[in-house]
């Protein structure tokens, strides 16, 4: 049988990671409605890529963004509350329905691309509807492409709503500043590194200067690395080797639904059967590569109970869930799965207008149906077989 939607009335307190102080994180309870799809006639909402984005479409994002994290507490729509989704469904604030002695979980099974499908799907429309826009679309993290494998810029504004505190500094993009605009002071303190404090202020614009001082030897530094593990790699070839490691995650090691999407899991089975093989790798390596290696837990985005508190989230999940759609593209058996254990499995989530809403993942299949589409760009690793 499938895995129903989680029973709101018995959520309970997450199993924290150590070291973190209790909090709850699930939603206000109200009555259930079904999923219905947004009416065909409407535009469809085209999701750019973050590296893209006009001013204009940034402007709308900060200010959509700013309004949902200005919402009551209590709104099942404020920030937070769309924060505390990704903890209740992740860890253990839920409980199998029928059971009670299982967490579910969402992780690590064919549940994951479905899950976050959805939980993208009614974000962006809170977001769209709090500017009244009904075309506005989450940007995409665009990291498997050379010009995207930087965090985004957008991200990195300090007091923009995008902006999150708890980051790995060491991964801050450079930001559009050039070499002329530093001061002479700026560029002594750079050389002579000797303030520490005022190096790590300053990263940013350093890159800049460093990139136009040696054409490259710097250069490098802020690349993600989609293998990233903890520890910082030499630089080098990273892009190299990410275009090689997203030809084998996507196309050699997702020959079929269930190596892409994930293990079976179905009412009654223990949590985290396997994850496919994007989830695992570059998923969590994003992650891990995006949080901040000095918070115990690398929060915000290494690890589940804070992940979605970082505005970046919902941009890699973004990526990740165009990396399904071009992976059904691909051919031989990169399909969905026809188990009607996976199509029937649900959850819930609010919507725009604060309704509580039961959807099921075989809803999900089909962007356009849901009222979205990604932005066309290249996909430079479709030609990186090792
Ligand atoms: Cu729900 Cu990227 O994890």
């Amino acid at each position: 049988a499938p895995i129903s939607p989680p029973d709101l009335t018995t959520c309970g307190p997450p199993d924290l990671p150590g070291g973190v102080k209790p909090t709850n994180c699930c939603p206000p309870y109200s009555k259930i409605i079904d999923f219905k799809f947004p009416p065909s006639n409407q535009p469809l909402r085209v999701r750019p890529a973050a590296h893209l984005v006009t001013d204009d479409y940034l402007a709308k994002y900060k200010k959509a963004l700013d309004l949902m994290k200005k919402l009551p507490p209590k709104d099942p729509r404020n920030f937070m509350q769309q924060a505390n989704v990704h903890c209740a469904y992740c860890d253990g604030a839920y409980h199998q329905v029928g059971f009670p002695d299982l967490d579910l979980q969402v992780h690590n099974s064919w549940l994951f691309f479905p899950f976050h499908r959805w939980y993208l799907y009614f974000y962006e429309r809170i977001l769209g509807s709090l500017i009244n826009d009904p075309t506005f679309a989450l940007p995409f993290w665009n990291w498997d492409a050379p010009r995207g494998m930087k965090l985004p810029s957008i991200y990195a504004e300090r007091k923009s709503p995008l902006y999150d505190p708890l980051r790995n500094p060491n991964h801050q993009p450079p930001t559009l500043v050039c070499w002329n605009c530093l001061t002479l002071q700026q560029y002594t303190n750079y050389i002579n590194c000797q303030d520490d404090s005022y190096y790590n202020h300053t990263r940013n614009i350093i890159v800049i200067a460093t990139i136009k001082e040696t054409n490259n030897s710097l250069i490098n530094f802020n690349i993600v690395d989609l293998d990233f593990d903890l520890d910082d790699p030499d630089a080098d070839g990273k892009i190299s080797s990410n275009l090689t490691i997203m030809y084998r995650q996507v196309v050699s090691n997702g020959k079929t639904p269930r190596l892409f999407l994930g293990n079976a899991y179905r009412a009654g089975d223990e949590p985290d059967p396997g994850g496919g093989s994007v989830e695992n790798v570059p998923h969590g390596p994003v992650h891990l590569w995006t949080g901040d290696l000095n918070q115990p837990n690398n929060e915000n985005m290494g690890t589940f109970y804070s992940a979605a508190r970082d505005p970046i989230f919902y941009s890699h999940h973004s990526n990740i869930d165009r990396l399904w759609s071009v992976w059904k593209t691909l051919g031989g058996k990169r399909r969905d799965f026809t188990d009607s254990d996976w199509l029937e499995s649900g959850f819930l989530f609010y919507d725009e207008n604060k309704n509580l809403v039961r959807v099921k993942v075989k809803d999900c299949l089909d962007t356009r149906k849901l009222g979205y589409v990604y932005q066309d760009v290249d996909i430079p690793w479709l030609n990186s077989k090792p």
